[in-house]
């Protein structure tokens, strides 16, 4: 592993002679006028910023917008600010090993890639810049249902295991389908959402989307995984979308199991009932999500309904969550309170629009040596020994 900043600089292509990109088209790294600054980037939120710079306001509104007022979007930040830690000094942290595992696969660190779609508004390669990027930094990746790239062509360039995201579309022929195309891509487990049977009032990206309309008279292609979808006319009912399933259940989330043979996830679980439905139905994890706050305004932030939901499950399956994490303290805070792994979202995109796969992989080793970090300041040397006691109490 690289050492000095310099060396991690050169490892991830920041000051070697690598293609930056720029709104929707390459242009070499001597004339990129971001280059420095990419180069300078420490934290989530440099690259929040850089990527700013390079994306256009319709992209730029798509991924950082959120539902109604976007308040659980703030929430999900405040709420990891108001956790404060309770260090433990004199503790021998020369070796610190932030190794879990998933499923029966060891991963060096506990933070996955969330799944999210059209990675292609935000670089030209999309999703393959992505997969490209996360593999660098060894991590594992969910792809969307609605990735702007097909699961084959990622597959072929993905070094590390890919997750598969699956919307529950309005055609269960389709919908299998994609899933066993997942599977026989390679993807080693499927996490169906479930907090999407309608869309939020997400008025930034209607407003760019209506902006977007206004300018082109092409209608907006199918993403690659939805080819061959027939679209109904209409639907009944303004809130509803032509592509996803609003009518889906357990009974839809147990007819996938019965099909499926990599383990099945639901993403989007904020109520300990659920969660607890879930043991019983025998469902193999759970991601704590609430999609970043794009659907259902004022939820709690994720980290907040966690400890319910840990206690609830009680060790009987995966807990994974997203929704706010910006650092390696949240890291340290959500595996406290009953956290397996965490995702995430906009900073993997932040990394993908300033400087590609080299971003995306920068900003996965930035968050995870923040955890390295977090965890030698709070005397804690494995994820085994976080726990509640981490927190400051009272
Ligand atoms: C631009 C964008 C697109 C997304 N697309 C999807 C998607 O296709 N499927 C899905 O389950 N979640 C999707 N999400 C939600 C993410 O998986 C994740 O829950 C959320 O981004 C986590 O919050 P964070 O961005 O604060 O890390 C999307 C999020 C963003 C920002």
């Amino acid at each position: 592993m690289p050492t000095t900043r310099r060396e991690v600089l050169l490892s991830t292509g920041a000051l070697a002679g690598t293609s930056l990109l720029t709104g929707r088209e390459a242009v070499s790294q001597q004339s990129d006028p971001l280059e420095e600054e990419v180069a300078a980037a420490l934290n989530v939120w440099d690259f929040k910023k850089i990527a700013q710079q390079r994306l256009d306001q319709a992209s730029w509104d798509f991924i950082t917008g959120a539902a109604g007022d976007e308040i659980s979007m703030r929430w999900n930040r405040e709420a990891y600010d108001r956790i404060r830690l309770e260090p433990n000094v004199l503790v021998d942290v020369s070796g610190i090993d932030t190794r879990t595992r998933l499923f029966g696969q060891e991963i060096p660190f506990p933070i996955l890639v969330s799944p999210s779609g059209g990675h292609s508004r935000s670089h030209p390669d999309g999703e393959l810049a992505t997969a490209r990027g996360a593999g660098q930094a060894q991590a594992i990746m969910a792809v969307s249902t609605l990735s702007s790239k097909p699961i084959e062509e990622l597959a072929r360039v993905a070094t590390q295991s890919l997750w598969f995201q699956l919307y529950m579309i309005r055609d269960r022929g389709l919908t299998r389908e994609i899933v066993e195309r997942a599977e026989a891509a390679g993807c080693k487990a499927i996490c169906i959402t479930v907090d999407t049977p309608v869309t939020g009032a997400r008025n930034r990206e209607q407003r760019a989307g209506r902006r977007r309309r206004q300018g082109s008279q092409t209608p907006r292609a199918l993403p690659p995984h939805l080819t061959g979808y027939k679209r109904p006319e209409s639907v009944e009912g303004a809130i509803f979308s032509t592509t996803l399933d609003p009518s889906i259940t357990w009974k839809e989330i147990n007819w996938v199991r019965s099909f499926a043979r990599v383990p099945v996830l639901i993403k989007g679980v904020l109520n300990p009932a659920d969660a607890q439905r879930a043991v019983q139905e025998g469902i193999s994890g759970i991601i704590v999500s609430n999609h970043g706050g794009r659907n259902l305004d004022t939820v709690p932030a994720t980290i907040d309904a966690l400890p319910r939901i840990a206690d609830q499950v009680a060790g009987r399956f995966p807990i994974l969550i997203d929704s706010g994490i910006r650092r390696g303290t949240d890291i340290l805070k959500a595996v406290a309170l009953g956290a397996n792994a965490v995702m995430i979202g906009r900073p993997t995109l932040y990394g993908l629009a300033s400087a590609g796969p080299e971003g995306v992989s920068r900003v996965i080793e930035i968050l995870r040596h923040e955890l390295e970090m977090a965890m030698a300041l709070t005397g804690r040397t494995s994820l085994s020994q976080i726990d509640r006691s981490v927190l400051w109490q009272g």
